[in-house]
């Protein structure tokens, strides 16, 4: 099967004109320009590559932490998991679903990957996510390689804040969602708590200079234009730091008694999602969004 039957969405990055197949390549007949195919996934990046490259050294690196520590770690597993099926109880996930900025690919584990297509801008991370499916991009989330209305659904986990201009991004989820479509980000919320430890991480070598801490009110303000927004939710406080990323701070592995603990920290951060003030000082934000008719 080609890949153009696997991804019926695929369009030129450039003028989001229709393609073309060749043996191991996609011609745009619109503006002429050609994109490789390797080991059965499109490299849509064209000059972004070139643009991209210190974002995508990062995350070429990265990838084999989050296979080999962040995502096989039971504990960060069940914690990642745990409010993954969050953002998953917000939507629908009957339709055609893009997870932007997929990585190694978490949700094809919880979601049939026939139906969803993954897209990131690491040659590694998509390496991982083939072990679960075939229908992966290499792209770019600001200028996405898929025509106008053919996705249902939307996911957009821990991405925005990776990016250069996170509104261009916005500006396509919502190009390439059917109307009545939907999206569910997860992101960094900027708090007290969060932003000394941000600040010392993003100096680390698992983040590029582009690296931002967005604040809800930023969030909000790139959503507003094209998003109706349906929901919002703090979440991740103790728990997040102490479970969720061994590859950055492995503190959890000097804790007695790992279940009852991990049970307890996430029993905390529950509670302290609902205490009003106290829960805006989350590490991290969900939004779920519908995308607005006719903007
Ligand atoms: C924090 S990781 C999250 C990965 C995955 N969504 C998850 O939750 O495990 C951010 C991902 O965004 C990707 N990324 C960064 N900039 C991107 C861009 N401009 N276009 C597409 N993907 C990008 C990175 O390669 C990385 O896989
Ligand atoms: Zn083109």
């Amino acid at each position: 099967m080609g890949i153009l039957e696997r991804i019926p969405e695929l369009a030129c990055p450039f003028c989001k004109g229709p393609l073309e197949e060749q043996a191991e390549r996609l011609d745009c007949a619109a503006c002429n320009r050609h994109y490789a195919i390797r080991n059965g996934i499109p490299c849509m990046l064209g000059d972004d590559l070139l643009a991209f490259a210190q974002e995508v050294a990062v995350q070429d690196r990265v990838a084999v932490e989050y296979e080999q520590k962040r995502y096989a770690d039971p504990y960060s597993r069940r914690y990642h998991s745990w409010w993954t099926d969050q953002m998953l109880g917000l939507v629908r996930t009957d339709g055609r679903i893009l997870d932007n900025g997929c990585g190694i690919g978490l949700l094809f584990e919880k979601i049939p990957p026939k139906q969803i297509v993954g897209l990131d801008l690491s040659s590694e991370m998509l390496a991982k996510a083939a072990r679960l499916s075939d229908q992966l991009i290499q792209g770019n989330s600001q200028e996405l390689p898929l025509k106008d209305n053919s996705f249902d659904l939307v996911f957009c986990r821990s991405l925005l804040h990776h990016l250069p201009q996170p509104e261009r991004a916005v500006r396509e989820m919502y190009r390439v969602l059917r109307p009545g479509g939907e999206m569910v980000s997860v992101d960094t919320n900027a708090s007290i708590l969060s932003a000394l430890p941000r600040k010392l991480a993003n100096r680390g070598r698992h983040f590029s200079e582009e690296h931002q801490n967005l604040t809800r009110r930023r969030l909000v303000q790139m959503l507003e234009p094209w998003f109706t927004i349906d929901h919002v939710r703090y979440f991740g406080y103790i728990a997040y730091p102490l479970l969720g990323f061994p590859d950055l701070m492995h503190i959890f592995r000097f804790i007695p008694f790992k279940s009852l603990a991990e049970a307890l920290l996430m029993f905390i951060d529950e509670v302290l999602s609902r205490l009003p003030v106290i829960r805006t000082q989350s590490w991290g934000i969900l939004i779920k969004a519908t995308k607005t008719q006719g903007v």
